[in-house]
């Protein structure tokens, strides 16, 4: 992995980190300011995909700052750098009331996520990294769903994925509430990368239209590796249709159809109420559809209450298999490590593996 600490410059202004804890490079001032100018001011990449405007703002602050810290009598900043700084201040971010005290709205927002690869690629946002590029909510609820932006479960479910590309290359994959589509948008880039990508097929379900549209066009982002798979769908499902006698018959013909080898989830298990849906989806979905067939489903858990991952390990454990995957050492966080998403990201994220029993 490149070890420049400009790159992590670069990778936190991607994810919107803020910039109050990105860390200063002892660096010079002539590098600071030819990276900024021409990795993250001019880069390709963020001008088609940019920061929102409010985020830009704080970390163009934040970086004028450092520079003129580190200037000389000699040192001139790029009048670029200065007239973008000005152009944000100008413009005016949406407020909201609430008690009498206005807050600026937080804007929706590209979010580009960067991991190594060894592979070369034609146009990337930095040299050695492939990259995943997303529009999210920066709010946590917003339209009545948590899914219009990427929970810490899927970046760890992903990392997971990174490391263990043969669970998914030529597979069929479906996803469980699949949210704006992070995790697909790393499936696909795997699939893509491995063998035989024309047996590969991914299958992206959500019980939400609005984030189901959010994720199709995130999908199909030129800028993304996804956009380059030919077998790749977005699906309504609801994991009530399930338990619903009524309904089941919907829910088996879309299993039936997609055929998984492996299902995939990430921070689906939020409230006791959802057990039970969740338990009657996997049964349905780790059905064995053939002789050969024999579905796993990898779900990552995030543990805000405990006592709801020990009733959803204890009610799926009572039809299906269970086994826990060993933490990941934090230092192999690809993607947690150098993200800020508030709380959600301090929280411990099991990933656990589920099949069949055995007869
Ligand atoms: C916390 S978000 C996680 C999104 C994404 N997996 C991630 O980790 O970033 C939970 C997701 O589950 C979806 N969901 C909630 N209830 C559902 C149901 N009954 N059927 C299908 N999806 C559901 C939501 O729409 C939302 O996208």
């Amino acid at each position: 992995m490149v070890s420049d600490p400009l790159f992590d410059v670069l990778r936190s202004y991607a994810i919107l980190k803020s910039p109050k804890l990105i860390q200063r490079p002892s660096v010079s001032f002539k590098s600071a300011h030819n990276f900024l100018l021409d990795h993250v001011l001019l880069n390709p990449h963020f001008q088609e995909f940019p920061p929102s405007g409010q985020y830009q703002l704080s970390f163009w602050k934040w970086a004028v700052d450092w520079l003129e810290g580190l200037m000389t009598e000699e040192d001139e900043l790029d009048e670029r750098i200065y007239s973008h700084h000005v152009d944000l201040l100008q413009s005016t971010p949406s407020y909201v009331r609430i008690n009498n005290v206005w807050f600026a709205m937080p804007q929706p927002s590209y979010l580009t996520y960067l991991w190594p690869t060894t592979r070369v690629m034609e146009r990337p946002v930095y040299p050695g990294y492939a990259s995943a590029t997303l529009l999210e909510s920066r709010t946590t609820i917003e339209a009545g769903t948590t899914g219009l932006r990427t929970w810490s479960a899927s970046l760890v479910l992903a990392q997971y994925i990174l490391t263990h590309p043969e669970l998914i290359v030529a597979r069929r994959v479906l996803e469980l509430g699949c949210g704006v589509g992070f995790l697909g948008l790393i499936a696909a880039s795997v699939q893509l990368e491995g063998r035989d990508p024309e047996n590969a097929s991914l299958w992206l379900t959500d019980v939400n239209e609005r984030v189901l549209q959010r994720c199709e066009t995130n999908l199909s982002l030129t800028c993304n590796d996804s956009s380059h798979h030919s077998n790749v769908r977005v699906q309504l499902l609801d994991w009530s249709d399930a338990v619903d006698p009524s309904r089941r018959p919907s829910v088996s013909g879309l299993f039936n159809e997609a055929s998984p080898d492996v299902i995939l989830g990430a921070d689906l298990v939020y409230g006791p109420s959802i057990i039970p849906l969740l338990v009657g989806v996997l049964n349905m979905a780790l059905r064995p559809r053939g002789e050969q067939h024999n579905p796993v489903a990898y779900i990552a858990l995030t543990v805000r209450n405990p006592s709801t991952i020990a009733d959803f390990i204890q009610q799926a454990g009572e039809s299906l298999a269970i086994e826990e995957v060993a933490a990941l050492p934090v230092v192999q966080n690809l993607f947690t490590q150098s993200t800020e998403l508030g709380q959600d990201a301090s929280q411990e994220v099991k990933i656990i593996i589920i099949k069949r029993r055995a007869d």
